[in-house]
């Protein structure tokens, strides 16, 4: 706010021996509108960069269930108990793996996203309410699982069983390409910038759109428009229809958080960028779809889990 209102300022000061030493009407009425014309940029800069909302208003801003439930868990502690980002990893002595389970591995405990909502509002699913096993294990432990049932809203509850869905591990290409692309998707950790399975990523302060784009969606149509781009995307972490644009690259250059160029030495073999390629692709088609179109997908089910690949 003190920097629109300073530069408001240092405008004023501009405009003023404009307006007292104008000669005739006609120059002034130019210098006027010069002036306003500056005025007007300037305000309009101080908006993109200060207010994130007037931002969004312009641009189609996008944003999945499952970011909303990323961002959610995140605010409201789910990740002190099931790691950062629920990858897992903190420690719980006296409960059954002596971990507080990750995210990934639900297929421990959760037969389906009926469970996950009770989960989340009981801190137990209904049908563990009965068993005395349970119980004592449960109280054998120091960390337990909260209910959330009074501090949460029913959309809310549906942002966090989308984002849970698709941090499962269960949502996975069966074919051979693909399948290794989500093994370096993993290992290069590119969903701790996209988003979990590329739902849409985290912010990203001096960005075209202030956060890092997903593979979901129209963000991704975008900035990808075939193959070759994607690859390029990948390997040198751009690709010059934007960095060579002139109002893009001025994007490209501020954001904080830039794409790595993956092809340059960090990669085993030439054919991990055609796996990424292939898994990228596949996520756009089929995973997005599918973490989307049934919130009691089949695919959260150990039992059919075999089902849910192409
Ligand atoms: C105080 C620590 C703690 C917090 C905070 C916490 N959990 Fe848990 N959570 C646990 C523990 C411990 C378990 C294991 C319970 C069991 O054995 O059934 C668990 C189990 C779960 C499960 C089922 C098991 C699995 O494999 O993941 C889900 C789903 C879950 N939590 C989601 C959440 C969400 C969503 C939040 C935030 C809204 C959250 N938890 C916050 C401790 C916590
Ligand atoms: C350190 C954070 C980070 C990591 C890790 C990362 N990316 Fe990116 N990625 C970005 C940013 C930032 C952009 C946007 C760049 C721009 O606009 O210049 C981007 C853009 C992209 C794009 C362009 C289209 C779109 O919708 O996102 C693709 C495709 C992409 N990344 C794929 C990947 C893949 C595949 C991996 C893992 C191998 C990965 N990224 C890892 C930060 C990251």
């Amino acid at each position: 706010m003190r920097a629109t209102l300073s530069s408001l300022g240092g405008l004023r000061m501009i405009g003023r021996p404009a307006l007292r030493t104008r000669g005739t009407p006609e120059s002034g009425t130019a210098r006027n509108l010069i002036t306003w014309a500056a005025m007007l940029m300037a305000l309009a800069e101080a908006a993109w960069l200060l207010f994130p909302p007037a931002r969004a208003l312009v641009l189609s801003y996008e944003e999945t269930p499952a970011v909303r439930g990323y961002r959610l868990a995140a605010g409201l502690g789910c990740f002190s108990c099931h790691g950062p980002g629920g990858n897992g990893g903190t420690k719980n002595p006296g409960s059954e793996v002596g971990e507080v389970p990750p995210f990934g591995a639900q297929m421990m405990y959760v037969t389906d996203d009926h469970d996950l909502r009770e989960y989340i509002l009981d801190g137990t699913p209904r049908r563990k309410h009965e068993d005395a096993d349970y119980k004592a294990k449960v109280e054998a432990a120091p960390l337990r699982m909260p209910a959330y049932r009074a501090f949460l809203s029913a959309s809310q509850v549906d942002d966090l069983v989308a984002f849970l869905h698709t941090t499962s591990g269960q949502i996975l290409p069966h074919k051979a390409l693909p399948k290794r692309g989500a093994e370096r998707a993993a290992e290069l950790g590119c969903f701790a910038c996209h988003g979990p399975l590329g739902a849409g990523g985290v912010s990203n302060p001096g960005s075209f759109k202030g956060y890092i784009p997903g593979f979901w969606s129209g963000d991704f149509d975008e900035l990808v428009r075939d193959d070759a781009e994607l690859r390029q995307w990948i390997a040198d972490g751009g690709i010059p229809r934007i960095s060579e644009h002139p109002i893009g690259r001025i994007f490209v250059r501020r954001q904080v958080i830039k794409m790595p160029a993956f092809g340059h030495g960090h990669l085993q073999s030439p054919e991990d960028i055609d796996a990424l390629v292939a898994y990228v692709r596949w996520i756009r088609r089929t995973a997005s779809r599918r973490a989307t179109a049934s919130p009691r997908s089949r695919c959260s089910r150990p039992s059919t889990a075999s089902r849910c690949g192409t």
